[in-house]
């Protein structure tokens, strides 16, 4: 979590690490806080809360000609968010900003406090500085040396855990020192100019520069005007490898919508429409990034996933049994790095993720290629860290996504692996050529299932009122829709801070129904063409039992109390989509209800880099 910048060179430093700090805002915003060295002097501002707080804060400094700068908004780990716990961290003569989780800084600290330095914070990050003044003061580097480099380097030497961090010198206003470990660290450069940007991912970057490098794990070095120096864990010097930054900044706005969650939700029709593009051609599905050859010898797919991944993780389970009939299992990211698990080079192991930074599900990644699996990562990012380490990837084509809740990249994972369970059936060859065009016809009708009906919207909006106060909230479906129905109740709980739990419908008879009476509210997802008959009576008992009932569904059922009704659909897989935006829909009408803050929601961040 966390995000940071950078920036050295002549244009007003301030403001570009204060943009980039906004649009990297997603990742965290308990605390954020600006260090500028001009002059030879440290200019710090720090603030509790989001940027615009640090925003009004450095509102006096002003910036002419040259300056370095260096920023970090934060998600907190170690320490409260408050202002002494924020970043940059300070020590005598350096300023550091620091995304990741020192893991030995507790054994760090000792020691520094035995040597009588003094901390001011109670995080992680702050060992960093006096380990790295310590280094220095107490190292008689040669002349020749660069005393700070080698510093800077023997200090990243002793850090475990994740870091992407920067480094800021009084005495050496030209330079940004930098070290990449775990997590996402970017350097872009403006050829013209000179001027060097850091960033934790492209979007501050855009508008700024055209070539960007990604750094690697183990990557550290420095920069000055026009000058990049890299070198990895070995001491060998690295050659820059410059990548183009696509300029779309407009997917990045809000585009007239109160929400970016609100904008994302009704994009999906687009974007599942562009993660299909090339992809579903007349007669087949085709994926240019992989070849048929990545199953051979394949007999089991492993998939591993957090939070709304995980659930199309396991929605799509469904899909590769039913119709690639493949052996599947599914793993929480967070669990199967510890459980020591059994795998064989017989299975495919999956991951998916939007961001492709999630610690737990990168760590998973890890463990599955040390015992040699082969690994397919199913990601929104392109050069992630879960991309970089996957054997394949297939890229979801949902576009930058801001609200912390998840909405388009759910509906662009749930394409590709759908699309995905229909090639492995073709390449398994158990699927026939009319099997395979009523799957191409389905998928084609996507897009228009997701396009977001006024009538729909309007009728959530005006029901969202009733289903603000009670017990809490059943979210319950079958099969395909059992995972469905674990995703509204995460939507819901984590932008209205309701108790809202999913269950399979089937299962509420052996125990969760003790709970039912009319303050305890019942989502049903109720599709038409599965388990219609079976569902039904599943959200009868229910009634029966005066829980108060919402039914979604292209039919009302009598018990219901309430009724959001969706198109009559000729598939359970468009029912799926269809239904995935009415339950976005719902748990977002409900936290602005609630007056919440719907795209920065309480206690998450948008993107989990550490465990
Ligand atoms: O970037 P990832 O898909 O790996 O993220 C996984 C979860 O952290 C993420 O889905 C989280 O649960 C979202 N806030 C859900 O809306």
């Amino acid at each position: 979590m966390c995000g940071i910048v950078g920036y050295l060179g002549f244009s007003d430093s301030k403001k570009i690490i204060l943009n980039g700090l906004k649009e990297l805002e997603y990742r965290g915003y308990d605390s954020a806080g600006i260090t500028i060295l001009q002059d030879g002097k440290f200019h710090i501002f720090k603030s509790v809360g989001k940027l615009n707080n640090l925003i009004e804060k450095s509102r006096s400094l002003e910036i002419n000609g040259f300056s370095v700068g260096i920023g970090h908004t934060r998600w907190a780990t170690h320490g409260k968010p408050t202002e002494d716990n924020a970043h940059p961290h300070s020590g005598e003569f350096t300023h550091i900003v620091h995304n990741g989780i020192i893991e030995n800084y507790g054994d760090l600290k000792t020691d520094l406090l035995y040597k009588g330095y003094k901390f001011s914070s109670q995080t992680d990050t702050e060992v960093i500085v006096h380990l790295f003044e310590e280094i220095l003061d107490k190292h008689q580097f040669n002349d020749s040396d660069n005393g700070s480099f080698l510093a800077f380097r023997d200090t990243i030497g002793l850090l475990h855990g994740a870091y992407a961090l920067l480094l800021i010198k009084r005495d050496e206003p030209e330079r940004i020192y930098f070290a990449k470990e775990g997590s996402p660290l970017i350097i872009g450069t403006n050829f013209e100019t000179g001027e060097q940007i850091f960033a934790s991912s492209d979007s501050p970057l855009i508008g700024l520069v055209d070539s960007v490098i990604y750094l690697k794990d183990g990557e550290y070095g420095y920069v000055e005007q026009g000058l990049i120096k890299i070198l990895n864990m070995s001491g060998v010097v690295i050659k820059p490898e410059y990548k183009t930054l696509p300029q779309n900044k407009e997917l990045a706005q809000k585009s007239g919508f109160r929400y970016f969650m609100e904008k994302e939700i009704y994009e999906q029709s687009q974007v599942v429409s562009d993660t299909m593009l090339g992809r579903i051609g007349d007669k087949n599905i085709t994926f240019d990034e992989i070849s048929p050859d990545i199953f051979n010898g394949i007999n089991e797919i492993k998939l591993c996933a957090c939070g709304t991944s995980y659930h199309t993780a396991l929605a799509s389970s469904y899909l590769f049994e039913r119709i690639a009939r493949v052996r599947v299992s599914v793993e929480f990211g967070s669990e199967f790095r510890y459980k020591d698990p059994i795998l064989h080079n017989d299975t495919l192991f999956v991951v998916i993720s939007q961001s492709g930074e999630t610690a737990d599900t990168l760590a998973s990644l890890k463990l599955a290629v040390s015992a040699g699996l082969k690994t397919l990562a199913i990601c929104n990012v392109d050069n992630s860290s879960i991309v970089r380490t996957a054997d394949y990837t297939i890229l979801t084509r949902a576009g930058i996504e801001k609200g912390v809740a998840s909405t388009k990249a759910f509906a662009t994972q749930m394409v590709v692996l759908y699309m995905f369970s229909i090639y492995l059936a073709q390449i398994r060859n158990i699927i026939s050529y009319s099997g395979v065009e009523e799957h191409l016809q389905i998928l084609r009708e996507i897009p228009n299932a997701m396009t977001i009906n006024d009538r729909v919207h309007e009728k959530i909006k005006r029901l969202s009122k009733r289903y603000l106060h009670g017990h809490g909230f059943f979210f319950i479906g079958r099969d395909i829709f059992y995972p469905l129905a674990l995703e509204g109740a995460l939507k819901l709980k984590e932008i209205s801070y309701l108790h809202s739990e999913g269950y399979p419908a089937g299962e509420m008879k052996h125990g969760p129904i003790a709970l039912a009476d009319p303050e305890l509210f019942t989502i049903a997802l109720l599709p038409k063409n599965m388990l219609y008959d079976k569902t039904k009576s599943n959200i009868e008992e229910l009634g029966a039992r005066d829980s108060t009932i919402c039914v979604i569904s292209s039919e009302s059922v009598e018990l219901a109390d309430d009724f959001i009704e969706i198109s009559a659909h000729h598939h359970y897989m468009l029912e799926f989509f269809e239904m995935t935006t009415v339950l976005q829909l719902l748990a977002m009408e409900i936290a602005i209800r609630l007056k919440n803050d719907v795209d920065m929601p309480r206690n998450l961040a948008k993107s989990v880099t550490v465990e």
